[in-house]
């Protein structure tokens, strides 16, 4: 598929994630399939004043090329001077623009999901941009509970420039509650000729199938499946090539990704901006005797006694298979 003119090998996407999608979980995703990466999202006022966090959250490489920035702000100057250094700086292949995060601290200030109630503006930011920057510029949104005025929104984004539109079927007063609905990606990939990408609870090779069979959307978008196992990526693309599901010791290959991001994080000194241990659980959800192991985890900062608690889990739980099996002849 084509994002404008960036063609993109690939279907799955791996979501923007603050606090997750620094560089190196990037390039984690990017080994096991993502065709296309986003970066944490970006304070358009923060690029303006060159804050120093925002360097570690556009930095890339060119492994990891096509990748998206994803700029939030609440005015059309801000988020397209902004988007005009990003592009110079960092040499993304996309500018994304967030229409979509939920959290109080961007609703108040008027960015994120807060602009889906003033149109009009989104037209004068999706427009500058666009005239600013020649990299494609794309759009994330969440939906509005009305379907027509989702559709009206979606229509001005395209009209306004935007090469693709990603849509996480949730309202903002949802947050993360229920279930994620796909008619708006499905109705809003029926009206406009840009590429669509549909996001929400995907997370394995049924939700993907079920989900791109359902909307017609052009790509699937991932985000907290990918949080505790970047693997998830091999998964789908795998389930969706041959209906199978491939069979791997999910504990091993968990900790295995755990320390490979420990080693890109390291070798993209990104060490100290991350929280090692928040990650670290991450990477344990869903594995028996996991909520054992973070609770450990919570109570040390030191690296080495991470990786042996993780590597723990694995040894425990194949002892205890070994005993079932045992007893079980
Ligand atoms: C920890 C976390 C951070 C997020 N940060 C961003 C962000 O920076 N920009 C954005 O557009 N969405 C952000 N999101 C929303 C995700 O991109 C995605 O839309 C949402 O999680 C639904 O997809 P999922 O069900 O695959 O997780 C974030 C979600 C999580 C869980």
């Amino acid at each position: 598929m084509k994002i404008g003119n960036i063609k993109i090998h690939g279907n799955l996407f791996l979501a923007p994630m603050a606090d997750v999608t620094n560089p190196a979980f990037r390039m984690l995703c990017k080994k096991y399939g993502a065709a296309l990466t986003y970066s944490e999202m970006i304070s358009a006022d923060a690029v303006l004043h060159e804050n120093a966090r925002t360097t570690s959250r556009g930095l890339s490489c060119e492994e990891e090329k096509p990748f998206a920035i994803q700029l939030f702000g609440n005015s059309a100057t801000t988020i397209s001077d902004a988007a005009s250094i990003v592009e110079e700086k960092y040499a993304p292949d996309i500018i994304d623009i967030n229409l979509g995060c939920p959290a109080k601290v961007l609703v108040k200030d008027g960015s994120g999901s807060a602009l889906l109630e003033f149109p009009e503006k989104i037209r004068d930011i999706i427009s500058s941009v666009y005239g600013k920057v020649s990299v494609p510029v794309t759009a994330k949104i969440r939906v509005l509970r009305d379907m027509r005025e989702t559709l009206e929104i979606a229509k001005i984004i395209e009209e306004a420039g935007a090469s693709a539109i990603t849509v996480h079927g949730r309202t903002q007063a949802q947050q993360y509650a229920g279930k994620a609905e796909h008619k708006y990606a499905k109705n809003i990939k029926n009206e406009l000729s840009i590429s669509v990408i549909a996001n929400g609870d995907i997370v394995d090779g049924y939700s993907a199938k079920q989900i791109i069979d359902y909307t017609e959307c052009d790509a699937l978008m991932i985000g907290r499946a990918a949080m505790s196992n970047p693997h998830v990526f091999r998964d789908i693309s795998h389930f969706l090539r041959t209906g199978e599901q491939i069979n791997t010791d999910e504990c091993s290959q968990r900790i295995a990704d755990f320390k490979e991001y420990m080693r890109l994080l390291e070798l993209y000194g990104l060490e100290e901006h991350v929280d090692i241990r928040m990650h670290a659980q991450w990477f344990t959800r869903g594995i028996k005797g996991g909520r054992h192991v973070r609770q450990e985890i919570s109570k040390t900062l030191d690296k080495k006694s991470i990786i042996q608690l993780m590597d723990s889990l694995c040894t425990q739980f194949s002892e205890k298979n070994e005993n079932s099996n045992f007893h079980g002849n």
